[in-house]
C-alpha cells in the first residue's frame, strides 16, 4: 500500500534554542528565509505525502496563523495537539490517532528539526522492498560519543539501540539515528495512549524485543540537527549556499536579502546570510554567516560573524560580534563575548 501520510514532530520547547524559542518553536523558526517546518513539508510532498499531520503542544497557535497564510493545494495538513507533551513516542501515538489509518498502513515521521539531504523516496523503497515493521534514516557521525548509537548487521537490520557511550570500549559503531521513521500501524497502535514516552530511549527497544523487522536506511548525504543556535544558523547558511537542498530553494549564493531589506551599496552580506523583511545593513557593515531577521539593523561599520540577531533589534556601530544571539527588540552598544545569548528587550552598554 502506497505510504502517502506524515507525522511531523513539532511539539517540543526547543529549550536549547532559547531565548529564539520563548516566543517561537523552533519548527518555526526561518531556514533560509522560510520556516524549518515548510522545507519539512516541501521534502514529503516530493516523495509523495499528501497528509501531514502536524503533532504539536507547544505554542501551536504559531503554527496555526502560519498555516492560515500558506496555500497548499494538493496537501492536507492537520493538527493533533497535545494538552500536556507527550514526548516524542507518545506524540505518534496522539498523532496517528487523528489519521483513520487502515489496518496495513504506515506512516512516515520527521523529527521537526532535522535538516538532511536524505533521499526519502529511497528510503520508502527499502521499507517497502525488505517489509519491515520500521525503517529509521541513519547516519555515520565521526565523533559519535554525545549520541545514542544504532549498529545494524550486514543486511541492514538494526541490532540494537545503545545509550550515549560512556567510554571508548562503548562506542562499537558510529551510526546515529537522524530522525526519519517509517513505520507500520502495528508498532504504532503498541505505543501506550496518552502516556509521555520517548521513541528512540521507549518505541524502539521495545519494538526489538518482539523481534520485529526493523531496518537502518543509511545515507550519509548532509545531516544537521537544528537544536542548538550555531547549528541553526549554519543550517541556514548550508541552504542559502547550496551545500545542502530544499525543494523551496531555487537559487543559491552567498546571501538571501529580502527585497523590503536596505543594504547599502559599500556594506558586505555573505556567509550564507539572511536578511529578512525591512532589516537594514548600514554603510561599511559586514554581516557573514548571519540571520538577520525582520526590521533588525546593523549600524555603520559593525561587523557581525555567524550569529543570529532578532526582530528590531539593533547592533550599534564600530562593534565587531562573533557567534552571539540577539532576541528581539535588543540594542547592543557594546561588544560582547562569542556565546552570550541576549534574552528580549534589553539594551547592552558599558558602563
Ligand atoms: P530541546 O528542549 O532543546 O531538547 O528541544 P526539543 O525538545 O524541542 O527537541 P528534541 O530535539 O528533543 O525533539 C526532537 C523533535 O521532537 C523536535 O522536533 C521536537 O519539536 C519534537 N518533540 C519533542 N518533544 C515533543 C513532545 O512532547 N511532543 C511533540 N509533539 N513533539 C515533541
Amino acid at each position: 500500500m502506497p505510504i502517502t501520510k506524515a507525522i511531523l514532530l513539532v511539539g517540543g520547547e526547543g529549550t536549547r534554542l532559547r531565548p529564539l524559542t520563548l516566543s517561537t518553536p523552533k519548527p518555526m523558526l526561518p531556514l533560509a528565509g522560510y520556516p524549518i517546518t515548510a522545507h519539512q513539508i516541501a521534502k514529503l510532498a516530493a516523495a509523495g505525502i499528501t497528509e501531514v499531520m502536524l503533532a504539536t503542544s507547544y505554542r501551536t497557535e504559531v503554527f496555526a496563523d502560519w498555516l492560515a497564510q500558506q496555500d497548499y493545494l494538493d496537501l492536507q495538513i492537520k493538527f493533533a495537539i497535545e494538552e500536556v507533551p507527550l514526548g516524542t513516542g507518545g506524540a505518534i501515538r496522539n498523532a496517528a490517532d487523528h489519521m483513520n489509518l487502515s489496518d496495513d498502513e504506515s506512516v512516515v515521521v520527521l523529527n521537526g528539526d532535522v535538516l538532511s539531504g536524505h533521499d526519502l523516496t529511497q528510503q520508502l523503497t527499502q521499507y517497502a522492498a525488505a517489509k519491515a515493521a520500521a525503517s529509521l534514516h541513519l547516519v555515520s557521525v565521526a565523533d559519535p560519543s554525545s549520541f545514542g548509537l544504532v549498529p545494524t548487521s550486514d543486511t541492514g537490520e538494526v541490532l540494537a539501540f545503545l545509550e550515549k557511550p560512556k567510554n571508548a570500549a562503548e562506542i562499537t559503531t558510529n551510526q546515529i539515528n537522524a530522525g526519519c521513521y517509517i513505520l507500520h500501524c502495528d508498532v504504532i497502535n503498541q505505543i501506550s495512549q496518552g502516556v509521555p514516552s520517548s521513541v528512540e530511549r521507549d518505541v524502539f527497544p521495545a519494538l526489538l524485543t518482539t523481534k520485529a523487522k526493523v531496518i537502518g536506511y543509511l545515507d550519509n548525504t548532509y545531516f544537521l540537527d537544528l537544536g542548538t543556535p550555531y547549528s541553526y544558523v549554519q543550517g541556514s547558511a548550508d541552504l542559502v549556499t547550496g551545500k545542502v537542498s530544499s525543494p523551496l530553494i531555487t537559487k543559491t549564493g552567498q546571501a538571501v536579502i529580502h527585497p523590503t531589506a536596505k543594504v547599502d551599496p559599500s556594506a558586505m552580506v555573505f556567509g550564507g546570510s539572511v536578511v529578512m523583511a525591512a532589516a537594514e545593513i548600514s554603510a561599511g557593515a559586514v554581516v557573514s554567516g548571519s540571520i538577520i531577521f525582520e526590521n533588525a539593523k546593523i549600524d555603520v561599520n559593525s561587523q557581525l560573524f555567524d550569529s543570529i540577531l532578532g526582530r528590531n533589534s539593533k547592533i550599534n556601530s564600530d562593534l565587531i560580534l562573533t557567534k552571539i544571539v540577539v532576541a528581539e527588540n535588543c540594542t547592543i552598544n557594546t561588544e560582547i563575548p562569542a556565546g552570550v545569548r541576549v534574552w528580549p528587550n534589553l539594551e547592552l552598554t558599558t558602563n
